[in-house]
């Protein structure tokens, strides 16, 4: 059966079926659904009842996967539930039990309930996320994605010129300072020093230009941080109206794939001390950063 791609929103995302991902897909289905990426921004398959490792493997096509937690290290890896490459979007411990309501854990978790791009604090940031539904609840937890391509285009000639050649600080100091988090431990403050973030980004594949927004943008580089941070929540409310906004409701075993270059993304509200909501993600790696030097030479690494 041929894939299709069936377009669900005015600006973005499309519904892709015809293709089961537990099966090896050849290189070409890989590029047809890359190009589909770059299409769309978001594409949403449904009932793909994978394993951790197919969906790693399928991921592989798209190109390397980050190691999560690398700079963000809330799980040491011996109380990790799940493998090197899978990024925990659960509220389960070890012991697939729900998270105590106090644990720290739970408390980072939160973050993703702020529009934010993945990876936008490292030096290179997110490629693409796939995200693929075990277990979901029964009422919320959805996720939200923003077209920042069709934001871009909508912004008037005078705003797009006054922040052409901006560039932002990424940090995780600034999305855990947003949830409350402020003692921060000599590694962390090391693994969390800001990176450069381009405001506007070209899009390598379509050519288009977008705001690079994020929960973890605090400041532009050269600004008062008063001046810089308001611009950004305005941007961010802007780019965040409903019009560019597509909303998945999970059901099990659905993949959604985002391009983190083009789209923010936000989980919303659900009875997280009592229902169980078990997402894993993979990351494609981005292949270059977006600016010419970082501060202090930061890496990934
Ligand atoms: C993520 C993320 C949102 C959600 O997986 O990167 O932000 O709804 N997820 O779980
Ligand atoms: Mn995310």
């Amino acid at each position: 059966m041929p894939m299709t791609f069936h377009q669900i929103h005015t600006h973005f995302v499309a519904e892709v079926s015809g293709v089961d991902l537990s099966a090896p897909i050849t290189s070409e289905e890989a590029q047809i659904i890359e190009n589909a990426i770059n299409r769309y921004g978001v594409l949403v398959f449904r009932e793909q009842s994978i394993s951790d490792a197919q969906q790693a493997s399928f991921s592989r096509h798209f190109g390397a996967l980050e190691v999560p937690g690398l700079k963000t290290n809330i799980t040491k890896a011996k109380n990790r539930r799940l493998g090197k490459f899978m990024a925990d979007i659960s509220n389960l411990d070890r012991a697939h039990n729900i998270l105590d309501s106090e644990s720290r854990q739970r408390m980072f978790n939160l973050g993703n309930r702020f529009w934010h791009s993945d990876s936008s604090y490292r030096a290179i940031p997110a490629k693409l996320s796939l995200l693929s539904a075990r277990v979901v609840p029964q009422h919320g937890g959805q996720t939200q994605f923003a077209d920042m391509c069709a934001a871009y285009d909508a912004l008037d000639a005078k705003l797009k010129k006054e922040i052409d050649g901006l560039v932002c600080e990424h940090s995780l100091l600034y999305s855990r300072g947003r949830l409350g988090f402020g003692d921060f431990t000599k590694e962390e403050e090391r693994n969390f020093r800001p990176v450069h973030q381009t405001l506007v980004r070209v899009h390598p594949a379509s050519g288009r230009r977008s705001l690079f927004l994020s929960a973890h943008a605090g400041q532009i580089v050269g600004w008062p941080t008063p001046v810089a941070r308001v611009l950004l929540e305005e941007l961010t409310e802007f780019a965040t109206q409903a019009q560019f906004v597509y909303t998945h409701h999970w059901r099990p075993f659905d993949l959604v794939i985002w391009d983190n270059r083009r789209t923010m993304h936000r989980a919303r509200r659900f009875d997280d001390a009592n229902q169980v909501r078990d997402m894993r993600r993979t990351t494609v790696a981005g292949e270059a950063p977006t600016v010419a030097k970082q501060p202090n030479n930061i890496t990934d690494a």
